[in-house]
């Protein structure tokens, strides 16, 4: 298996399992901790909003994206369609956040837009990542050459720090997921409910 495939992946999976926490959070509520509420939403969109738009767009964007649409003219338009979804997620997550604190400094009025464009962002964002699973990966996978893939296996492990000779490698956004788990209340994460 190509390494950039697996990191790929990977990501893939840590994006879909904040979404889901974020959407389980969001359907839970404040309860009797609005400041806890309002501070792990933030961290989670933070994250959604940061860590694909750092550290996993611009590699599909700049490399896979290329390399498959050279050898596959038949998927040109799914690939155009990815390429927007990359550029208007960006401002969609924004408007969210914005949503977020209108809640927070408005209050409870608020909530119902705010739960609208979340579910509307999550159900888009993981329709997102399906496709690139279950289409482009598929696709690369027949028509990349070695000398791409050993590029795109370069550049997505740049993603990581070694933190130490046997440590496991992670990047300073896992360890963001990691904090990200430990303040959300349980059972959803593992921090005091
Ligand atoms: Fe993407
Ligand atoms: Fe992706």
């Amino acid at each position: 298996m190509h390494q950039s495939l697996q990191i790929i992946r990977q990501e893939h999976a840590s994006l879909s399992a904040m979404l889901q926490s974020m959407s389980l959070m969001v359907k839970r509520g404040p309860e009797d901790n609005e400041e806890l509420f309002f501070k792990v939403l933030r961290a989670m969109m933070f994250y959604i909003d940061e860590f694909p738009e750092k550290q996993h767009h611009p590699k599909e964007s700049t490399l896979l994206f290329p390399f498959v649409r050279e050898r596959s003219p038949q998927i040109k338009d799914l690939i155009d369609k990815l390429e927007i979804d990359h550029k208007y997620g960006e401002y969609k997550i924004r408007e969210l956040e914005h949503l977020l604190i209108a809640w927070e400094m408005l209050g409870d009025k608020k909530r119902d837009e705010f739960d609208h464009f979340s579910n509307q962002y999550i159900n888009f964002y993981m329709q997102h990542m399906q496709l690139e699973e279950n289409l482009i990966l598929p696709q690369a996978l027949k028509v990349l050459s070695e000398k791409e893939w050993a590029i795109l296996d370069e550049e997505f492990s740049l993603n990581f720090d070694l933190l130490g000779p046997d440590s496991p490698r992670k990047s300073e956004y896992d360890q963001l997921f990691t904090y990200i788990t430990q303040i959300t209340p349980a059972p959803i994460g593992f921090g005091n409910s």
